[in-house]
């Protein structure tokens, strides 16, 4: 007789990474009856994109590899589907409840086959809504809500969301920001490796810009417009370029990675390791992204954010935090980067639970919540 609850907590690409650490730390140290597993779906498999980010941050190694690789939306969330699934009916203990992050299709992929056999899904970093459904993301965001348990929320406008789709208050846990717990704990490292020392750059004197969507990089036109952008902006501050694999893969198809890499103030690299671009973002003048996670990364250094989206799933990095939406407005972007070198640009305040101990809060109500589920009242 086992005495301990196992909860299953899925990752499966370079967001999620980030945010497990202090989710694994936080059930450890709140909730002694719980016992984690974790599983790496193989979303993301280089070093770059993942066995780096193990290393850095103090990851356990996972207990489970489901080795799924890349492939189509349908394709890669069917295989990860099916992969959780057989390993949910062969493992040795089932778990009490698999615990999933974000909104990535290992998120998806994992809590479709975990309710389907009766097995509860905890979701951490729910609620989130940018209501374009054009975004596999959003879809992963809707779907996974409508199928969990337990809703741990980072920021107030999840708990309204959910509350809108019906989902009832008890279910829904506003912890605050993971993410955040991440950056605050590793920001002396991350400072300590000095990369601007290594890549010649001076403390509030460049931009950092990413970019991975698919509605920014996938659309020959609009990359294009980014690129000239990029060029454009790099005039006023050199610009640090670290590329995602989907992006790097258009760039060379359209014979774009020749320009960049020809741009002396363009440094464009591969994907960076999290102390690496910690240590860059914590001290740009500006930062220029389409990720959620630097969107809010940067409201919490209190960092200018350009973020290039039209709408965002994270508003409080809007209201309260240092982004503006530029969509994809090239001529606003690059009024806006002069802004901030004018420092005419808005100032933030980070939002509230930002404070480094979120992931003890999740820990807390998983333990809650599994009491619950044994002791119903
Ligand atoms: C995924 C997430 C996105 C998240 C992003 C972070 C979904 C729907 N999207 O997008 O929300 O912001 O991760 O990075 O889950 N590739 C590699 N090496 C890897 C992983 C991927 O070369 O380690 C290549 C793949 O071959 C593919 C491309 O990158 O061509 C895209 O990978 P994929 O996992 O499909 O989605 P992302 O665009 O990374």
């Amino acid at each position: 007789m086992h005495s301990k609850d196992i909860v299953a907590c899925v990752v499966g690409a370079r967001p999620n990474f980030v945010k497990m650490g202090p989710i694994l730390r936080g059930i450890e140290a709140c909730a002694p009856n719980v016992q984690t597993r974790l599983i790496h779906t193989g979303q993301h498999y280089d070093d770059a994109m993942s066995d780096s980010f193990f290393r850095q941050l103090g990851l356990p190694q996972p207990d489970v590899h489901l080795s799924v690789g890349s492939g189509r939306q349908g394709e890669q969330t069917a295989k990860i589907l099916d992969s959780y699934e057989r390993w949910l009916l062969d493992c040795e203990q089932t778990p009490a409840a698999t615990l999933v992050v974000g909104d990535v299709n290992s998120t998806v992929g994992c809590a479709l086959a975990s309710t389907k056999l009766q097995i509860p899904v905890i979701h951490v970093e729910a609620g989130l809504r940018s209501f374009d459904r054009t975004m596999p993301e959003e879809i992963n965001r809707v779907v996974t809500d409508a199928i969990s348990e337990l809703l741990l929320v980072s920021e107030p406008s999840g708990r309204e969301n959910l509350l809108k789709e019906g989902k009832s208050d008890e279910s829904i846990r506003l912890c605050g920001n993971v993410m955040i717990d991440v950056l605050r704990s590793q920001l002396d490292a991350a400072t300590a490796l000095d990369p601007l020392r290594k890549m010649g750059l001076t403390k509030n004197q460049y931009a950092v810009w990413t970019m991975h969507r698919p509605s920014n990089v996938d659309d020959p036109e609009q990359l294009r417009r980014f690129v000239d952008a990029m060029t454009q902006i790099s005039q006023l501050l050199p610009v640090v370029f670290p590329v995602h694999p989907r992006t790097r893969n258009q760039l060379e198809t359209l014979g774009l990675w020749q320009t960049l890499e020809a741009t002396s103030t363009i440094l464009a690299t591969d994907p960076l390791s999290y102390h690496e671009l910690l240590g860059l973002t914590s001290k740009a003048k500006v930062i220029i992204t389409d990720s959620g996670g630097l969107q809010e990364e940067a409201t919490a250094l209190e960092i200018p954010c350009l973020t290039l989206r039209e709408n965002t799933e994270r508003p409080i990095t809007v209201d309260e935090g240092t982004s503006v939406l530029v969509g994809h407005d090239v001529g606003l972007l690059v009024k806006l980067v002069d802004d901030v070198i004018e420092n005419k640009f808005k100032q933030g305040k980070c939002p509230q639970l930002w404070d480094g101990s979120a992931g003890r809060r999740v820990g807390a109500e998983v333990a809650t919540f599994m009491a619950s589920r044994k002791n119903p009242s």
